[in-house]
């Protein structure tokens, strides 16, 4: 990764009223944005608790199926993490980027690493950058963490996010399965479980997670907050750290805002999952947009298989639907692709067909 500036310092310390032109986008997709009336405009809403009380085939499970054939996105209620909980991780990453500059140096980005405060998928110095910081780091395995990173931050904060990773992860527990809603997949697509939820383990299963933070933007539609793309993982679980909206996501041709309910996940499908259950769950595209007003911020969740474990269409579906649709690669391999490249839509994930 190139070392980026920080945009909310920038905004911070000079009255910007342009944008400078390393943050300009004119190629920036022109797509319509759908004003959210009518028909097929947001995204499906899961019970977990629906979910996890039945065995058998159920309208949740149903639905969860459709979400993830249709939309590759919905929003997750009554997942059992503690709606307080909640408010106080929220404050705390506020205060994380709100910590002064000669704090957050500690934790920037180093020449080639991705890890820490900056920007992901920066291959270049000319390329043109999105409106927001980011810090990126990998909690799960515990031996993958950079000593600089995790054990270094500042306490509670430090404490409050390995919670939140264990309850992320455990959003599992309510049933005492893991990974309900991997589960679930699995379940309702007939896959084994080798196929699908032993990817998904807990000894060398990876967790990652990236916070992001969007500045107010003087010009807003000259910029992007983060570029159009579709998660290069397993399955992410994204939380809205404040109230102001910006995530729209690519549907029947269509920027679709997404409206947060309070206290809900955003869960969506990655690539991995999409290679596994051979296109048949969609890793769809999307991207974040910026306002004028405020300041936005989020932290994401993502889940992965290990980073040996070969990664490739479940074999069941394979013989079922008589084709093949992605080659298989290690998680690493895949990984090592997706850092060397920018954001690019859908475009990594096909060059695998
Ligand atoms: C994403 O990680 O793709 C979305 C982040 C956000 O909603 O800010
Ligand atoms: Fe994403």
């Amino acid at each position: 990764s190139i070392i980026v500036p920080s945009v909310q310092e920038m905004v911070k310390e000079k009255m910007v009223t342009t944008v400078p032109p390393r943050y300009v986008r004119p190629d920036q997709d022109k797509t319509e944005i759908t004003d959210g009336s009518g028909l097929n405009t947001e995204i499906p809403i899961i019970d977990m608790k629906r979910l996890c009380s039945s065995t058998t085939m159920h309208s949740e499970v149903e639905k969860l199926d459709f979400a993830c054939k249709e939309w590759g996105f919905f929003q997750l209620v009554k997942h059992g993490i503690d709606p307080s909980f909640l408010d106080k991780i929220k404050l705390e990453i506020q205060g994380f980027f709100n910590l002064p500059m000669e704090e957050k140096k500690k934790f920037w980005q180093q020449p080639n690493e991705i890890e820490g405060f900056g920007q992901a998928f920066v291959v270049s110095e000319d390329q043109k950058l999105d409106w927001a910081d980011m810090f990126y780091h990998i909690v799960q395995p515990i031996e993958e963490r950079k000593p600089h990173l995790f054990p270094k931050l500042p306490l509670p904060f430090r404490d409050t996010l390995e919670t939140y990773s264990t309850e992320v992860r455990s959003i599992a527990k309510i049933l005492e399965l893991d990974w309900p809603l991997i589960a679930k997949m699995a379940r309702v697509l007939d896959v084994k479980p080798e196929e699908m939820l032993k990817l998904f383990d807990d000894v060398d299963s990876v967790q990652m997670m990236r916070m992001n933070y969007y500045p107010p933007c003087p010009q807003p539609d000259k910029v992007i907050g983060l570029s159009p793309h579709s998660d290069p993982n397993g399955l992410t679980i994204l939380l809205q750290v404040n109230e102001v909206e910006g995530l729209q996501i690519k549907k029947d041709g269509k920027w679709v805002p997404v409206k947060p309910l309070p206290n809900s996940f955003i869960v969506n499908i990655g690539d991995v999952i999409e290679i596994i259950t051979n296109g048949t769950y969609r890793s769809i595209e999307h991207r974040g947009v910026v306002n004028s007003e405020k300041e936005r911020l989020s932290i994401a969740t993502f889940h992965n298989p290990g980073m040996y474990k070969e990664v490739g269409p479940a074999q069941s579906l394979v013989e079922r639907q008589k084709v093949r649709k992605f080659k298989s690669l290690t998680m690493k391999e895949y990984m090592d692709g997706v850092f060397s490249r920018t954001l690019d839509g859908k475009a990594y994930l096909d060059a695998l067909k």
